[in-house]
């Protein structure tokens, strides 16, 4: 394609639209910054996230949620670079965090205690005790015996604690199995009939007070009703749990899920789900807590990868390159579909066809994708891997001692490298080959 020329409208446009990427002639550009130069400057794979989008995305979210009381806390698990929670912090978010480590992020880049929802299933009581002792704003239980190891330490640090009770609402919510978390029969939350025992017990409990009650159904979810048909039964509940004497419940925590655009399918608008909840609270007092993480990173960050090499073989053509399942995991583990693109428009070189897009690692489930029409490519070229920047550098690992991506952030017009790449040091310097060397 001639340098200038369009890229022909295609499936990815509207992702490459809700990157903030664009094409400068030939070159795919983000914030006027070609996409090969922070590849060539900081080598690939190499995560890369726009930070005009995702204050884009904050501010539409609280814009479309005007005249709801809310409060904002990013999921942090989505995407937990520094840089990020740094630039959520500043537009006003909360943080919503499942670990000690979480917790050690956002207090390291300034989150107020107060702005902070400790939720997960399994915290430890290490965990509970630091979250205790920083004095974060809720902690979302899960089980009666976490709330005892809640109450323990409260007793021992001399804490207040504001609770909420993580509710399991029971409601069906259509995505991966493997992210649906608001259904009965499943580890998340506690069942609907033992809350307001759970509740009466908070009651009891001199340093606790229940201030919150929470669900999440899931992840990537594209339609609203799902939460409207939760926060009807937790405001069902909340008002027995009132009457029961729990004065200070006041916020309805709704978690987060709202799904983005990966494919053809637009993401769930943040209006139509303020809209859907709005009536629902109108009235109550309450201030709603949203947890989103996927819809204020996800689209905000590619991962950019070298092709290294092409074989045909079986009757299929493979483009083999350097970004593997341990960088970017989520077409393995859940078949995830993401766009991809090339960064620079190929001069001419054929049509398109479909070819199987391939990691390094020694497994045949390391794929991007399978069977995909790209046009041709030959080694040393660049791709785009969209969607990535929620569950993306998070979810990565060591497999194959391969070392871990880098992050790049780019904001107002330059780029910043958020986290070098690891290397094999990294690695080594946590390991003792003979661990009784050198004394007991
Ligand atoms: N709040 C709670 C309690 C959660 O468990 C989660 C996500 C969120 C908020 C944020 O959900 P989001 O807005 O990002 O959908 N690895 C999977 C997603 C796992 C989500 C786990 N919990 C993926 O790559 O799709």
């Amino acid at each position: 394609m001639a340098a200038g020329a369009v890229q022909p409208a295609d499936a990815r446009t509207p992702l490459l639209e809700e990157a903030g990427l664009s094409w400068q002639g030939s070159s795919l550009a983000v914030q006027g910054i070609r996409l090969t130069e922070i590849a060539d400057r900081v080598g690939t794979p190499v995560f890369v996230y726009n930070a005009e989008i995702i204050r884009s995305r904050y501010r539409t979210l609280t814009h479309a949620l005007a005249g709801i009381p809310h409060r904002v806390c990013y999921a942090v698990k989505a995407n937990s670079a520094l840089a990020v929670l740094r630039v959520l912090r500043e537009e006003g978010a909360g943080a919503d965090l499942v670990s000690g480590g979480e917790l050690a992020r956002a207090l390291a880049v300034g989150f107020a205690p107060a702005d902070l929802v400790f939720s997960g299933v399994g915290k430890t009581e290490e965990e509970l005790r630091a979250a205790v002792s920083h004095g974060v704003g809720h902690v979302n239980v899960e089980s009666r015996e976490e709330l005892a190891a809640l109450g323990r330490v409260a007793d021992a640090l001399g804490r207040s604690v504001s609770v909420g009770i993580r509710v399991n609402p029971d409601v069906t919510a259509e995505t991966h199995p493997y992210i649906t978390t608001g259904r009965e029969g499943i580890k998340f939350g506690l069942p609907v009939d033992q809350v307001r025992e759970a509740a009466a017990w908070i009651g009891a409990h001199s340093r606790l007070e229940l201030t919150a009650l929470a669900m999440h159904l899931g992840s990537q979810l594209l339609q609203p009703e799902p939460y409207r048909e939760g926060a009807k039964k937790l405001l069902d509940l909340l008002r027995t749990i009132r009457t029961d004497g729990a004065d200070r419940l006041r916020f309805l925590d709704v978690g987060g899920g709202i799904g983005i655009r990966y494919g053809d399918e637009p993401g769930l608008d943040p209006s139509a789900l303020a809209e859907c909840l709005r009536p629902v609270l109108a009235g109550t007092g309450l201030t709603l807590l949203l947890e989103p993480g996927r819809y204020l990173t996800g689209s905000a960050g590619v991962l950019l990868t070298t092709v290294l090499y092409r074989k045909h073989s079986g009757g299929r053509d493979f483009v083999i390159v350097d970004a593997g399942m341990n960088d970017f995991l989520r077409p393995s583990l859940y078949r995830a579909h993401h766009e991809i693109s090339e960064i620079e428009a190929g001069a001419g070189r054929g049509t398109v066809a479909p070819v199987d897009i391939v990691g390094p690692v020694c497994e045949t489930g390391d794929f991007f994708a399978l069977q995909r029409s790209l046009p041709p490519m030959a080694s040393g070229d660049r791709l785009a891997i969209l969607g990535a920047g929620a569950y993306g550098f998070v979810m990565s690992s060591n497999y194959n001692t391969r070392l871990r991506a880098a992050e790049v952030l780019v904001d107002g017009g330059r780029f910043g490298v958020a986290r070098r790449r690891e290397r094999v040091e990294d690695l080594l310097a946590l390991e003792q080959a003979d661990p009784w060397a050198g004394g007991s």
